[in-house]
């Protein structure tokens, strides 16, 4: 009998895609200093992104401390698919697709909970919670079908899946490098996240966020260590922060002003931060923010928690390893200093869902933790005074695009001929948005490591 499987592949492998969309127009659309703006607004690159980037990347779906004993589930959505994440018997984590195999249902429900199996609300077909078929009402109906047969294939099939210090990554395609090789060493980010934690331990708490933008996803991902916008951008409200820290009100929280101030810093300054780049298309950037008042109480005890438990030396080296927003391309960026993991999801071409999670450091004061929600809630939030400056810019980039005028999107920024994309750089370098395209074409043409 003919593989299903085959079929759907064969579906996904962009069997819509014009022919004239090979490997030489895929190439002629990226130059080594800049881009065609048509990779901004092209339906046809946009689901060829879809199925050649994103399917074939390893994305953020949870932390292990959501599941975290035999039994427990989470239920999530990736790539518009259906997923559900549950802790096994033996301790290990698997990833389910959220389908039922007799006529497609949704199988779990709701947000979480704990199961030993799933049973489909439509005609009762029940699995065991590693998604093996368990059993069937009215069996003998299917006696000398493939269904009486069954070998396997009658499950909630698996999703491939792994984790790195407690990151739950999953990844659509069953090849391509394992999640470590994927990492490379950007995982730097994510130990030093666990690591800041007293117990080297995190547990996600403080719920999670959607925003959806109205931009391309590329857009986005490009701002994460752009050094030479805040005094454009946020220069009103870097200004408005300053006019309430000169009042000195009654009331005021120092802690946000300093969040906001940092974007007041100096083009020079901004010069001295490093970012760096890594295979696959990941990056960090040197952290620009450290609103720590070193005679907080609260500080002092979270920093002598942490000495006790990893040692004055590895303590002073973890905590003074400050990155801010961390790439891992396509889908996944991270803030290790204030705690908080992104998704990105790519919903059309000019729009882009991003989900945001906060974790909290185990043995850590609590009001530390409240603090990391303050910083998302300061910078993230839709309603904060410094994530609509960028959303504008944003907007405007991806109403800009739509012209048909000069279609090049520079990239030049301290680009020399013979550029090394991968040496650490100054956060006024686009040398970073120039390594995502080098991992574009990498995985447009099928040549993804
Ligand atoms: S669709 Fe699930 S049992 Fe019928
Ligand atoms: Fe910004």
């Amino acid at each position: 009998m003919k593989s299903y499987l085959a079929v759907r592949k064969s579906r996904n492998s962009l069997s819509k895609m014009p022919s004239n969309y090979d490997s030489t127009f895929i190439h002629s659309l990226v130059r080594p200093d800049s881009v065609h703006g048509s990779v901004y607004t092209d339906p046809v690159l946009f689901e060829m992104e879809i199925d050649l980037i994103f399917r074939r990347s390893w994305i953020y779906i949870g932390h292990v401390s959501q599941v975290p004993s035999a039994g427990d589930y989470v239920t999530a959505t990736l790539l518009g698919q259906p997923v559900v994440v549950v802790r096994q018997e033996k301790g290990d984590i698997r990833v389910l697709h959220n389908r039922c195999p007799h006529r497609g249902a949704r199988v779990v429900a709701g947000k979480a909970g704990t199961a030993k199996r799933f049973s489909c609300m439509y005609h009762g077909w029940t699995f065991r919670n590693d998604g093996s078929l368990l059993a069937i009402p009215c069996r003998d109906n299917y006696a000398g079908t493939e269904v009486a047969n069954n070998s396997g294939q009658f499950g909630m099939s698996p999703v491939r899946s792994a984790e790195y210090r407690g990151f739950i990554f999953v990844n659509l395609s069953d090849t391509g490098p394992d999640l470590e090789t994927f990492l490379g060493d950007a995982r730097r980010a994510l130990d030093n996240m666990t690591d800041r934690s007293p117990d080297s331990e995190l547990e996600v708490a403080g719920g999670r966020y959607r925003a959806v933008y109205d931009n391309n996803w590329k857009i986005y991902l490009e701002n994460l260590h752009d050094g030479m916008h805040p005094p454009f951008v946020h220069g009103s409200s870097v200004d408005a922060s300053r006019q309430v820290a000169a009042n000195n009100s009654a009331g005021v929280d120092h802690f946000r002003l300093n969040v906001i101030q940092a974007n007041g810093q100096s083009l020079e300054d901004m010069k001295e931060l490093e970012v760096s780049c890594y295979a696959h298309g990941h990056s960090d950037m040197r952290g620009f923010r450290n609103p720590d008042d070193e005679d907080d109480p609260m500080l002092q005890a979270y920093w002598s928690a942490h000495a006790e438990k990893h040692g004055e030396q590895a303590s002073a080296e973890i905590l003074n390893t400050n990155l801010h927003n961390v790439s891992l391309y396509p889908a996944t960026s991270a803030h290790p200093r204030f705690l908080q993991v992104r998704v990105i999801t790519p919903l059309a071409v000019n729009q882009t869902a991003i989900d945001i999670q906060v974790l909290r450091w185990k043995g850590a004061p609590e009001e530390l933790h409240h603090r990391n929600i303050q910083y998302a809630n300061t910078v993230h939030s839709l309603s904060s005074m410094i994530k609509p400056d960028d959303l504008e810019a944003y907007q405007r980039i991806q109403e800009g695009l739509a012209s048909s005028g000069d279609s090049s999107v520079s990239q030049h920024s301290k680009f020399t001929d013979g550029d090394n994309d991968r040496a650490p750089d100054s956060a006024l370098s686009e040398r970073y948005i120039r390594n995502q395209y080098r991992a574009w074409l990498e995985y447009m043409c099928g040549d993804a490591a």
